[in-house]
């Protein structure tokens, strides 16, 4: 494999989706073994759903915290960590690469691991694998503070993540399938502020957007791709 040398780059970002946790057991959303293959996300992530069962639909959501929890971070991850000064952003709520030690992760969906109260505005930091209470203070449920279908994304969060995709210099998109917007649009963008972008993805989009496609896993490419 051609390896990259890191000194060449001042800004490096990385754009991952549900591929880059697949190999920590984490399930992608489509494709085989996919969430939305198994669950109707109009029954567990949409606000129409939370309105009529918010328990059902915290429930799915702790469902999913216990399985994310018995799963580790992979060498993948903790390569992405060890890079001096590298940018995050993922469309994952699971919070696996803070959990490998990288910081500032932008999470352009929100993260399993906030609630928050759309009554009275108050956010909830919850960790464990059941949560500590479905209700906020006032009497309102508390919701898990995701973009659902049909939600909008914070735009202070899109803001942020733009600004990173059009300063850095090498832009890497890692087990996305591309269908989300405006997440979509990041590659696009990354290549036309003249970043150098590589796609790693076993089954790659072959996006003209991408100077080099590296199809194979994140857990296994990671590793050996880099020259520090
Ligand atoms: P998808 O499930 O749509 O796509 C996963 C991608 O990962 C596919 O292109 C796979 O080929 C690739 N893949 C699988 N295993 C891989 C591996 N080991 N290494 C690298 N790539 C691998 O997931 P996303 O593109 O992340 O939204 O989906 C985007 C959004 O749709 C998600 O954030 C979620 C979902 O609805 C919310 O939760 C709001």
């Amino acid at each position: 494999m051609d390896r990259i040398t890191l000194s060449q780059y001042r800004r490096i970002l990385f754009f991952t989706g549900a591929g880059m946790s697949a190999e920590s057991g984490v399930p992608t959303y489509r494709g085989k073994g996919g969430v939305w293959k198994e669950y109707d996300y109009e029954e567990y992530a949409c606000q129409k759903a939370f309105d009529r069962n918010p328990e059902k639909v915290l429930r799915f959501h702790e469902l999913r915290r216990q399985a994310v929890l018995d799963c580790l971070p992979h060498e993948g991850h903790r390569v992405i960590a060890g890079i001096p000064g590298v940018k995050v952003i993922t469309q994952n709520i699971d919070g696996m690469h803070q959990r490998a030690g990288s910081e500032g992760v932008i999470e352009l969906h929100g993260t399993l691991w906030r609630l928050r109260c759309d009554r009275c505005r108050t956010v909830v930091e919850d960790h464990g694998k059941s949560y500590e209470t479905l209700k906020c203070a006032c009497g309102a449920w508390l919701r898990p503070d995701i973009i659902w279908f049909g939600d909008m994304l914070d735009p202070v969060v899109v803001r942020k993540a733009k600004r990173s995709v059009e300063e850095c210099d090498l832009f890497i998109s890692i087990g996305t399938s591309g269908t989300v917007w405006p997440a979509a649009g990041f590659p696009a963008l990354a290549r036309e502020w003249g970043a150098y972008c590589i796609e790693i993805n076993p089954e790659p989009s072959g996006g003209r957007e991408y100077h080099r496609t590296i199809a194979g896993n994140a857990g296994a490419v990671l590793p050996e791709l880099f020259i520090f």
